[in-house]
């Protein structure tokens, strides 16, 4: 059986997001989505509720696991007993960071393959940081992420603003 983990900050999920989760279920017999802490974006949601809204939006997809991870990426695949890594490539610029993602990793774990997919066209502009900023200013949402992520974004700047 191939696994596959798809590491990301997920703050939160979007559609792009399950998008790439979908596509990759044709690569991989099993996915884990892998939710990193990433303190250093300084995530406006907390690492579990980045969790639960993962789980809420796969829960319909066979064989695909939602968990957080702490640490080296490359330390927590080998844990899992995954095969490869997946990340999703929408424009040339994100090509230069992912590279050098995907060769560090290999350096750290010569066994561990990064597979790049593309998502569909539509959602080749979408970010994280977009569907945030949309949801600060009270812009429309749900033709970017489920409406559960667009509930809960809504409430915590609602908490936020109190
Ligand atoms: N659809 C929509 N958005 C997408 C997307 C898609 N298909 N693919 C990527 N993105 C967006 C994300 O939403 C995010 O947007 P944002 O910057 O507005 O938040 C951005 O592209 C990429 O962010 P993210 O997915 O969080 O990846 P990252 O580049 O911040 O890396 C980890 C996150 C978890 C993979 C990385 O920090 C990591 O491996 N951490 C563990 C520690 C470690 O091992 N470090 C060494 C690794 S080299």
């Amino acid at each position: 059986m191939r696994i596959g983990v798809y590491p990301g900050t997920f703050d939160p999920i979007t559609r792009g997001h399950s998008d790439i989760v979908m596509r990759s279920l044709r690569v991989f017999d099993r996915l884990i989505v892998a939710i990193a802490p990433n303190p250093r974006k300084e995530p406006l949601l907390p690492l579990a509720d980045r969790v639960e809204l993962a789980k809420i939006v796969t829960k319909d997809m066979p064989n695909v696991e939602v968990e957080s991870f702490d640490g080296l990426l490359v330390n927590y695949v080998r844990r899992r007993g995954a095969q490869g890594l997946i990340r999703g490539i929408r424009a040339v610029s994100d090509f230069e960071h992912e590279f050098q993602m995907a060769l560090l990793n290999r350096k750290l774990d010569e066994q561990l393959e990064t597979v790049f997919l593309m998502p569909s066209e539509e959602y080749s502009y979408l970010t994280s940081s977009i569907v945030k900023e949309l949801a600060m200013l009270k812009g429309p949402l749900e033709e970017f992420v489920h409406p559960e992520v667009a509930d809960r974004l809504r409430h915590r700047y609602r908490d936020l603003h109190r």
